[in-house]
């Protein structure tokens, strides 16, 4: 393991002043992270991968309700954090928590993501939209609402990836590829025929940092849609203040699983350089 990576978190070593808390089963959650730092390049942020007990995509809503539930008591409670908003940055834990969140934190300013089927509904010429998500995204009642609200405009095409996540969490490119390309396949013809699906919809914080495999097995013609950037343009508007300083923002990272995953993922992505400390929740 990596010497830099390995340190349990103590109070002294948290300099990061007033953060924007963001929260993913993993791993995923810095493609939100990274929309974030380019928006709000003078905010300092506390990133949270709850690695330890990922993936969320397979549980039940309960398990992803408890650990959204802990992790932003943890961020909330924790005197060195005190976190000024919160963005979950993971589409299960927001279809599964974040209704019950904003009831028992009214005071504080909690940012979602869902999956991008308004954006994709814009792009789309042929009306025939794939939806990769998780299988707990794809069965709330959140998901469902949305989606009926739209089947009237586009046909959705939804996949549920089990273990796309998990695959990309360990960075296996192997599975990456065998499961992107099961998935594609079994969603129908990408292209831009009429029938043929030429918006796909990234509804899992995870697959952008699949998105290079995906857009070699779908053309290049077909568009990927996430909700990186909205979710950021969001966060800024919904902030109850922002930061004074001229200087770029910090981050601390934290992880409940090992590490070192998130320590490589974050320097592999976003080239951030940070030592992550362990967390105990
Ligand atoms: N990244 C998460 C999402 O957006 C969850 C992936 C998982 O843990 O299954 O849904």
């Amino acid at each position: 393991m990596n010497s830099k990576a390995s340190r349990f978190l103590r109070p002294e070593a948290a300099l990061v002043k007033h953060p924007i808390g963001v929260f993913d089963s993993g791993v995923g959650g810095l493609s939100i992270l990274k929309a974030l730092r380019a928006e709000l390049p003078h905010e300092n942020f506390v990133y949270v991968a709850d690695s330890g007990f990922a993936p969320y995509g397979e549980r039940d809503e309960g398990f992803v309700l408890e650990r959204s539930r802990v992790i932003t008591r943890h961020l909330l409670t924790q005197q060195h954090l005190a976190i000024k908003a919160l963005v979950i940055a993971c589409n299960t834990a927001t279809a599964a928590a974040i209704h019950l969140l904003r009831q028992e934190h009214p005071d504080l300013s909690i940012i979602g993501v869902e999956p991008a089927l308004k954006p994709a509904i814009v792009l789309s010429q042929t009306r025939h939209i794939g939806v990769m998500a998780t299988r707990g995204t794809l069965n709330s009642q959140k998901f469902k609402t949305l989606l009926a609200s739209l089947a009237d405009q586009a046909q959705f095409i939804c996949q549920p990836c089990d273990g796309l996540a998990d695959a990309i969490e360990r960075h296996d490119t192997g599975k990456i590829i065998g499961l992107c390309g099961q998935y594609t396949r079994a969603m129908g013809q990408f292209g831009a025929m009429a029938g043929d699906i030429d918006t796909l919809v990234l509804g899992c914080t995870h697959y952008p940092f699949a998105s290079t495999c995906l857009q070699a097995l779908v053309g290049p013609n077909v568009r990927l849609v996430d909700n990186g950037q909205p979710v950021a343009r969001q966060t800024r508007r919904m902030l109850p203040s922002l930061s004074s300083h001229c200087a770029p923002g910090q981050c601390l990272l934290l992880s409940t699983g090992d590490p070192a995953t998130l320590h490589i993922a974050a320097r592999r992505w976003l080239g951030l350089e940070v030592p992550v400390k362990c967390l105990l929740i």
